[in-house]
């Protein structure tokens, strides 16, 4: 299943690099975006992740967001995940790279999450800025004001809305530097992370999709592992530790 490239670069690599989305949550119960029955099959973006739509309608917004919040507490991470954190500790340089705001991956362990589309847990105000206390968002049903009197917003990042800087330089850097690339769990239709695994490819890396359909990005790629990320991470894993010890 595995090509012999493939065990090469995870025998010997120096850097991987790691782009996850939905898919790798979705093992947990975590419900995707675009597959069939995903959450922008059942809703509307344009009424519910943009800022336009939480302007015109915060209570609506906020407690949809509260709804998946919800979900995601109520979940645990899957071998997908677990996989992932003990990366960190196999290889000389791990990147990981999420598009997930939904926190499973620390969750599973993970020390270095690089978060490009935000956190669900993360609220702050739309007006100051200023972050909402706490390390969860409060269960509410109607949106929250801060001090300054502003909305409270969810970290996420809407349609329409630039990545966090510091998180999308990190992202490229480790694209353009990485020997190996994953991309785990994406549709590969949302830019710019959907950039980041051919970005690496033509700086020559080795770059494998893991995703039971075949992406947008599929038929450009070096590898494509068809089969779901909570079987297919624990077994490169379990390949790279037969080269590898444990840092
Ligand atoms: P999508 O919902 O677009 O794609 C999920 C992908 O996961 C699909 O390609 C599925 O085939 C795949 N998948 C399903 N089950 C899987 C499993 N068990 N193992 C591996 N893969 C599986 O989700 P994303 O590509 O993450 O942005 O979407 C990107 C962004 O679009 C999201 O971050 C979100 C959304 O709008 C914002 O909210 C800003």
């Amino acid at each position: 299943m595995i090509s012999a490239t493939l065990e090469h670069m995870l025998a010997e690599a120096r850097h991987i690099a790691v782009l996850t989305g939905a898919g790798v949550s979705a093992e947990s119960g975590v419900p995707t975006f675009r597959t069939a029955g995903g959450l922008w099959a059942q809703y509307d973006p344009t009424r519910l992740a943009t800022r336009e739509a939480f302007e015109e309608n915060p209570d609506l917004v906020w407690s949809w967001y509260s709804w998946r919040r919800g979900i995601i507490r109520g979940v645990q991470p899957n071998p997908g995940h677990f996989a992932l954190a003990e990366a960190e500790r196999l290889f000389p340089r791990f990147s990981l790279i999420t598009q997930n705001v939904d926190n499973l991956h620390r969750r599973a362990g993970s020390r270095e999450v690089h978060e490009l589309h935000g956190n669900i847990e993360h609220s702050r105000c739309i007006a100051c800025g200023r972050p909402y206390p706490g390390d969860e968002a409060p269960p509410t049903e109607t949106a929250l004001h801060c001090e300054c009197g502003g909305l409270i917003r969810p970290g996420v990042v809407w349609f329409g809305e630039s990545l966090p800087e510091t998180e999308l330089d990190f992202a490229q850097q480790a694209a353009l530097d990485c020997d190996l690339f994953l991309a785990v769990g994406t549709s590969g239709l949302v830019y710019p992370a959907a950039g980041l695994p051919l970005l690496a490819q033509r700086r020559g890396a080795y770059v494998v999709e893991i995703n039971p359909e075949p992406s947008a990005l599929a038929r450009q790629l070096d590898e494509c592992l068809q089969g779901p990320s909570g079987v297919i991470l624990p077994l490169l894993i379990e390949t790279a530790k037969r080269f590898r010890t444990t840092v």
